[in-house]
């Protein structure tokens, strides 16, 4: 693919910074911005006009393609800062690689791999302020494709606009989730788009998920078409234990392929823990809680990294997690941030230094 920019990347810096007094930690999760942002477009077959700009609206025509066939995708990453202020992505290459598969999926450009780390690094750097602190807290970011085309014929769009904003953010669930496991709604269909991150895939979860808020839990956990194996758990990757056994869906064209996911498979393997990637049931879920071998259940992913579910809701019976002496979430938690953090040796090469 041809691309006239790389690392000419022209930078507009903000004559005033938003950056709060009292610093930013603790901000709720995803809802304040930081001064810049990084933008470009593909216009005639090719990335150009690659800049970072103050943070600010953008003015479409109503015809513009995203509006009306949704073609949107999107990733989460996060930056860290360690006790010295070095900053720190984790695996980030796993997101540049999986943005391209999901633009192929979309009909979308994919984006050059330098492109993608050259306004990431560069934008990262200038707002090198806004990265928080505080445990439990980090810089998300948003690299996000919009087609930016005009029209309503219902094809591909010609134009489209990449970018990548950046909010300080705490964290994404406050307190262990309960879920509902759907008998109803699917998340991801054979065939569909759920292994990619479009837009549409968390737009359609709203309703379901609305249900189960009315009923006093906080997720859902997805299941397949037939609603016999469990699937995804909200917008993470779901984890069981059963006994000592972790068990997660294998990645497939309905299953989103988690950076998070694939990092837990990875520590428990090396741990000596034994992981099945394989379909589980509901039947097999029930059964386990029912006589005491389902000893945990967690989803993983950028924004929630481990999150622990202790309650799940089936056709109206309820089974509640008991609290387990050694956890495996907690374990796994402590593992992932300790390297996201750089406050452990990174056997896996998995930490990218940014400043
Ligand atoms: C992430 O974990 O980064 C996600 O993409 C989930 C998001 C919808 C908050």
């Amino acid at each position: 693919m041809e691309t006239d920019i790389l690392t000419n990347i022209k930078i507009e810096k903000s004559e005033t910074s938003k950056l709060p007094k009292n610093g930013v930690n603790n901000l709720k999760f995803g809802s304040s911005f930081t001064d810049h942002m990084f933008i470009c477009t593909y216009k005639n077959g090719k990335w150009q006009d690659a800049k970072i700009t103050p943070y600010q609206p953008l003015s479409l025509d109503p015809s513009t393609r995203v509006f009306h066939y949704g073609q949107a995708i999107f990733e989460g990453m996060k930056a860290y800062k360690d006790a010295n202020n070095d900053i720190f992505l984790f695996r980030p290459d796993k997101n540049q690689e999986r943005l391209n598969k999901s633009a192929v999926r979309m009909q979308m450009p994919e984006l050059p791999k330098e492109l993608f780390f050259d306004g990431l690094t560069t934008l990262l750097q200038i707002e090198k302020d806004w990265i928080p602190t505080a445990e439990g807290n980090s810089l998300y970011i948003r690299p996000f494709m919009i087609a930016s085309g005009h029209g309503i014929y219902a094809a591909p769009s010609d134009e489209y606009i990449f970018m990548i904003i950046c909010s300080p953010s705490g964290k994404y669930y406050a307190k262990d989730v309960n879920v509902v496991i759907a008998e109803h709604y699917s998340r991801a269909a054979n065939g569909g788009v759920g292994a990619a991150k479009a837009a549409g895939n968390y737009g359609a979860q709203f309703y379901p998920t609305q249900q189960a808020i009315k009923k006093g839990f906080n997720q859902i956990i997805w299941t397949d078409s037939t609603h016999t194996y469990l699937e995804e758990a909200g917008t993470m990757n779901v984890f069981f234990r059963i006994n000592d056994t972790l068990l997660t869906a294998p990645t497939s064209e309905r299953i989103l392929d988690g950076v998070t996911r694939k990092s837990i498979i990875t520590l428990a393997k090396d741990m000596g823990i034994s992981v099945e990637e394989r379909r589980v049931s509901v039947e097999e879920l029930k059964e386990a809680a029912k006589n005491g071998s389902l000893k945990e259940i967690f989803g993983a992913g950028t924004a929630a990294v481990i999150t622990r579910i202790v309650k799940f809701s089936y056709k109206n019976e309820e089974f509640a997690l008991p609290k387990v002496e050694s956890s495996y979430a907690d374990m796994f938690k402590k593992h992932l941030t300790d390297i996201q953090y750089n406050r452990s040796a990174d056997k896996f090469n998995w930490r990218f230094k940014i400043l």
